[in-house]
């Protein structure tokens, strides 16, 4: 079977097809035969080498990824899973592939009506978008700002966020061209603010009547995270849960900066699974309900053959994506 690695840090192009056997499911593990891989943006990171947590990442890599397809055979002490069910997987690690393992416990049942490249979005985007919207506490009625909405977490954040009644949604992006504008319109967002302009919180103040917003939804840190502490309301919610642009400008926040009653909560999709099981289990059931009813949209960018996995990277990095990028084995 074909799998993709990479031997050194670097551009795209350091993603390498391999021939391998397939591999074996130990204890606790199931062989799934791939459908669709979503791509996500960490791993673009980790092909460089550059994120800055967790110290340097393995050689070879083996690219994570969200994975749907049938499993095809099962490892020691799976109960809950049986050959043929068609799953949606999260974390898996080395997914670039044919067929992957994938732990039983972080793979759910999909029903077969929900295509391939759409139902990666239940692997992990959607449930880390769940478990923004829970932490952030959004409820009917808040000004909500999301952003990188036009993401593969971000445009389905503006779709939650309205879903949950919420009065007003302000998107972000990086000198967003007319096409990605409309695309986060589209997707729920009231007003698109371009954040890499330096009065873009003038933008969001004005645009909220000076009175700032509920909750702010920050994947990007770097250059916006001060700016979105100082955007919030009294009693304002601001949930950090990624770091694009941290290798830029981390950071620095002094505990003073939080008077005016602020809270920073932040989150990791792991943590979440491990810390409340429940909840992660309702997302999940959730987001099959809302993506069945027609109510969440999960727009498919592009769909690619594995074998261009560093075109998808390179779709990713420049930021060109209007929500999920997809490889097909
Ligand atoms: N906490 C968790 O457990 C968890 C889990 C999964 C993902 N995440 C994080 O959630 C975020 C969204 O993930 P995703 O896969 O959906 O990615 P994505 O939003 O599709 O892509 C990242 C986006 O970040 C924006 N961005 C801002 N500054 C950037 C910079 N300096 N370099 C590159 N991009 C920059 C870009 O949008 P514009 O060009 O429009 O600005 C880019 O498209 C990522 O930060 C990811 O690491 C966190």
């Amino acid at each position: 079977m074909r799998i993709i690695r990479y031997h050194e840090y670097g551009d795209p192009d350091v993603l390498r097809v391999e021939k391998v056997d397939p591999p074996v499911p130990g204890s606790g593990q199931v062989r799934i035969e791939v459908e669709a891989i979503g791509v996500n943006f960490i791993d673009t990171r980790l092909r460089r080498n550059a994120v800055p947590l967790g110290g340097p990442a393995p050689l070879p890599g083996e690219p994570h990824g969200d994975v749907v397809g049938r499993v095809e055979a099962l490892g020691p002490d799976v109960t809950d899973l049986r050959i043929g069910d068609r799953v949606a997987a999260w974390s898996v690690h080395a997914a670039y592939a044919d067929m992957v393992l994938a732990e039983a416990a972080r793979t759910m049942k999909i029903p077969d009506s929900i295509e391939a490249p759409v139902a990666t979005a239940l692997a992990s985007t959607g449930q880390v978008a769940i478990n923004v919207r829970e932490v952030g506490r959004i409820a009917a009625g808040d000004v909500v700002l999301v952003h990188a909405a036009a993401g593969a977490i971000g445009h389905l954040l503006t779709q939650l966020a309205r879903l949950r009644g919420a009065k007003r949604v302000i998107g972000t992006a990086g000198a967003p061209s007319p096409e990605k504008v409309e695309f986060i319109r589209r997707h729920g967002a009231d007003v698109v603010v371009d954040y890499r302009r330096d009065d873009w919180p003038d933008r969001v103040r004005e645009v909220t009547g000076g009175q700032g917003v509920d909750v702010v939804l920050d994947s990007v840190e770097g250059r916006v995270f001060k700016a979105g502490l100082d955007l919030l309301k009294p009693f304002g919610r601001l949930v950090y849960y990624g770091f694009a642009d941290a290798s830029e400008d981390l950071a620095s926040v002094r505990m003073t900066d939080l008077f005016g009653i602020k809270y920073v909560v932040a989150t990791a999709f792991d943590a979440w699974l491990a810390g409340a099981p429940e909840q992660a289990a309702r997302a999940r059931r959730e987001l099959i309900e809302h993506v069945r009813g027609g109510r969440l949209s999960v727009a498919v960018h592009a769909v690619l053959p594995l074998e261009e996995a560093a075109e998808a990277h390179r779709i990713i990095e420049s930021r060109e994506q209007l929500g999920r990028v997809v490889l097909t084995p």
